[in-house]
């Protein structure tokens, strides 16, 4: 799919603001620092249309971006950042389970995971939560161009193990990215395209 127009359309904490287009969309969640926006602007050939940083924590919102007229992607703040503060911590977590509880447009949603890393309680733990609330989701590997080709395979393999062990029939729907080496790009927009053909197809919602 190639993406024409990818334009900002509001932040804000409450889903009750959120566009009330009926669009299919789709949400970036995943521990802060993993790469959620720099991923969003890797698939929409921009430099800043999402913000990012090297502190984690950089997105607080729910940020709605509209692309091709058609579709929504959705960046969200991170989860698991310890230095927010407790009260802000549950703040973010209340307003991120309203988002996927309630957002009746989501058709999809990216768990992103650090390729670097073993799998993490807190990972396994929100796609548990996802797959009990029925959520439909993918994993999305970030930053694989900070290790070697072997050690990408090695430590998927790795992820699926630990998945088998934590009680996961079968290891969801993934792709392996990296946001500044535009790997991954293409897989992540041509299932978002086949997605969206499916939905307008066949969904009365759309
Ligand atoms: P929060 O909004 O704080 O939850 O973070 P985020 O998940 O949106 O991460 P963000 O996109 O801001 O990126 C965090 C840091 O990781 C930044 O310094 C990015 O430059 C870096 N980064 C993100 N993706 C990649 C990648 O694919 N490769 C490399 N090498 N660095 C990346
Ligand atoms: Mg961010």
């Amino acid at each position: 799919m190639k993406i024409n127009t990818a334009e900002f359309i509001i932040s804000n904490s409450e889903v009750a603001k959120c566009p009330q287009d009926f669009l299919p969309e789709y949400a970036f969640i995943g521990r802060s620092n993993v790469g959620k926006s720099s991923l969003i602007n890797m698939l929409t050939n921009h430099k800043n249309l999402a913000k990012t940083s090297g502190r984690p924590g950089k997105t607080q919102l729910i940020n709605h971006f509209k692309i091709n007229n058609n579709w929504f992607l959705v960046d969200l703040p991170g989860y698991g950042y310890a230095k927010v503060s407790k009260k802000t911590k549950s703040v973010f977590q209340q307003f991120i389970t309203d988002y996927f509880e309630t957002r009746e447009q989501l058709v999809c949603a990216f768990v992103l995971i650090d390729i670097r890393h073993e799998a993490q309680n807190i990972d396994i733990e929100f796609m548990s939560y996802m797959g009990e609330s029925e959520i439909p989701f993918c994993i999305i590997f970030t930053k694989a161009d900070k290790i070697s080709k072997t050690k990408v395979d090695s430590h998927i393999a790795a992820y699926k193990k630990q998945m088998f062990a934590n009680n996961w029939e079968e290891m969801p729907h993934y792709f392996v990215t990296s946001a500044t080496e535009s790997i991954g790009k293409d897989d992540v927009l041509n299932y978002i395209d086949e997605v969206n053909q499916e939905v307008f197809k066949n969904s009365n919602k759309f």
